[in-house]
């Protein structure tokens, strides 16, 4: 893994976008694999800001979706997409692929899913985020790790975190369509962006914790491409920090990984 601390999330989150753009500048065609929520939103800003209207060339597959929610619900992941990247960028509705949350067989949406990135030829560079319980997508803890796209029941703690989202009257949704850790791991290239002290807990399982379902982001160590951004507050708890930070100083990206 490659370890690279920033000094606050802006330069954590740029960094994140660069990278993506420097995939997209080498293989305007690339397949992404994409990410929701918070920490990803500044991402998308830039990402918006420098590609424009062009329209874009990039095929995409998300990791997950909601189960029960249409892409027209406001706290769809397909309605996140929409509005935070795909409108903005002009990305052909055929180049951008979600679960469909509102599939009449959920399960077979998940396998559909599955092939359908398989027959792009699969995923050149994923995004992911970290939750705070050590999920990846929506693999949450005690997931196989050889799992594929399926759907998940979201623990109470995830689904608490999201209730913030959703209105008073309306039903958070406790099942989601996600890859699994075995699609994710096969996956070309991995970046993984996590901020903030909220994240400091599960950045320091997933990088210095034995390999186990109980932290699905720990799998990740057995991937030979994977590259941690974090800032200061969610590196806290590293107990070989200053190790990362000598290899890579300022989140600089040495030959030597
Ligand atoms: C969403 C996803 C999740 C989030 C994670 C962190 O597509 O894959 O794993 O990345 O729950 O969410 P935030 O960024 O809201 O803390």
């Amino acid at each position: 893994m490659k370890i690279l601390i920033f000094p606050d999330v802006a330069t954590a989150s740029a960094e994140t976008a660069r990278r993506i753009l420097a995939t997209l500048a080498a293989q305007p065609c690339a397949v992404l694999g994409l990410a929701t929520g918070g920490t990803m939103k500044p991402v998308y800003e830039a990402l918006r800001t420098a590609l424009g209207q062009s329209p874009a060339t990039f095929t995409s597959f998300n990791l997950d979706e909601y189960v029960g929610l249409p892409s027209t619900h406001p706290q769809s992941y397909a309605y996140y997409m929409k509005t935070q990247l795909f409108d903005a960028v002009a990305l052909p509705s055929a180049q951008a692929h979600l679960p469909r949350g509102d599939a009449p067989d959920p399960a077979a949406e998940a396998t559909r899913y599955e092939a359908a990135i398989a027959a792009a030829g699969g995923i050149d560079l994923q995004l992911l985020g970290l939750g705070a319980n050590g999920h990846i997508g929506f693999n949450e803890p005690t997931s196989s790790l050889a799992s594929r796209t399926r759907i998940k029941t979201l623990t109470h703690k995830t689904v608490t975190d999201n209730a913030r989202y959703f209105g008073p009257d309306e039903v958070v949704p406790r099942l989601a369509i996600t890859m699994g850790i075995g699609t994710i791991l096969d996956s070309r290239a991995i970046l993984l962006l996590a901020t903030g002290a909220g994240k400091r807990d599960a950045v320091a399982r997933m990088i210095e914790g034995s390999i186990s379902a109980a932290c699905p982001a720990t799998a990740l160590q057995l991937h030979a491409n994977v590259t941690v951004l974090i800032d200061e507050a969610a590196a806290a708890n590293l107990k070989l920090r200053d190790y990362y930070e000598t290899v890579h100083p300022g989140g600089a990206d040495e030959i030597y990984t």
